[in-house]
């Protein structure tokens, strides 16, 4: 009999109908991003991180970053943040953007971010993290996880100890990304570290779901994932990134144990042109044609002319010339 890999998830009172969610990417999961990956079945989107400091001074770039799109009935809000202090001069504008779900950043490992004590950092001072929840859950009834990864470096991994601090502070969720903070993104993910953390939450904290990251790039890999270390559900990252669909084909792959075709050129065309326009939507055409020289070159990866639509691209600043790009590739 196949294993019910694809399932819902609760998270405290939360009830999330699949376990394929988006995980939070900065520069990337913004509004339009979400919406596409929404489309195409993801199970649940995060913002992109959000800064408690920022929220706190009022900062207008800050609070864009907490607009919810029409298909996220669901949405979760990641925040970064040093010291239990910012929570509570935060709190207002994030409970007004009314989240599903909070998520405390302690796994980003950029240098401005980390070095005031945010991000990975926080896996340094557990006693930190403890904290951050303790505030956060005194403080609202909205449900809090943290995503965190394996540890500081090879000598000092302490993932068990970070989810201990996040869980018996009064967090409903935790996800992994199974790196160290030193191998940045690169290198191979250590799943094993999952098994061994989803061993330790069930005999500590039954029911908690444990969401896994890292090297998420195909339906199988999600379904390899699921099935090995038994993690709850997957957060794909770089695996969505012109690559949507991931979150149709894996839930086909999971619920049916059959692999769907690829997507077509024509579905892979389309829906860059749908981000397209949800981004002009958002900021207007020329910032949305600038934004998506990012996403355009993920969508057309493999594809024959790939090289040269991508040096057209970069120069397009309108919609019309996105789209003579799209009807060459689609003539061959
Ligand atoms: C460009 C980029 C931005 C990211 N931004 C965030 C972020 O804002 N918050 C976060 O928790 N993780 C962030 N991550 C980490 C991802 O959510 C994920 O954990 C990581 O990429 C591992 O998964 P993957 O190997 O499948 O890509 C980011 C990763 C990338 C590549």
């Amino acid at each position: 009999m196949r294993e019910n890999l694809f399932r819902a998830v609760s998270i405290g009172p939360l009830k999330i109908g699949g376990n394929l969610f988006l995980a939070p990417l900065a520069g990337y999961t913004d509004l339009p991003f979400r919406t596409i990956c929404k489309e195409w079945g993801a199970s649940f989107t995060f913002s992109e991180m959000v800064s408690s400091e920022g929220l706190a001074r009022g900062s207008k770039n800050t609070f864009e970053l907490l607009k919810r799109g029409e298909l996220e009935e669901q949405f979760g809000i990641q925040i970064f943040l040093n010291d239990s202090e910012v929570v509570e001069r935060s709190l207002e504008p994030l409970l007004e953007a009314n989240p599903s779900l909070i998520d405390i950043n302690c796994g980003c490992p950029v240098p401005k971010v980390v070095k005031t004590g945010a991000g990975s950092a926080l896996m340094r001072d557990p006693s930190k993290v403890e904290a951050i929840v303790k505030a956060l859950t005194r403080l609202t009834t909205i449900p809090i996880s943290v995503k965190f990864r394996t540890g500081w470096n090879h000598e000092s991994i302490n993932y068990l100890e970070i989810a201990d601090a996040a869980l018996g502070s009064g967090a409903s969720m935790v996800t992994m990304h199974a790196r160290t903070k030193t191998m940045g993104y690169s290198g191979k993910a250590d799943w094993s570290a999952l098994t061994t953390l989803k061993q330790f939450i069930e005999k500590h904290y039954p029911s908690t779901p444990l969401f896994g990251s890292g090297d998420l790039f195909s339906p199988e890999a999600a379904r390899e994932m699921l099935h090995t270390t038994g993690v709850d559900g997957v957060m794909f990252a770089r695996g969505a990134l012109g690559n949507p669909f991931i979150f149709h084909q894996t839930r086909h792959l999971l619920t049916t144990g059959e692999q769907s075709p690829p997507p077509s050129l024509e579905e892979r065309l389309e829906t860059l042109k749908r981000h397209l326009t949800l981004l002009v939507e958002e900021v207007g055409e020329e910032a949305a044609c600038r934004n998506m020289r990012k996403h355009a070159p993920l969508y057309l990866k493999g594809l024959p002319h790939a090289s040269k639509a991508k040096q057209l691209i970069n120069q397009a600043l309108t919609y019309e010339q996105y789209l003579e790009v799209t009807e060459q590739l689609k003539g061959g």
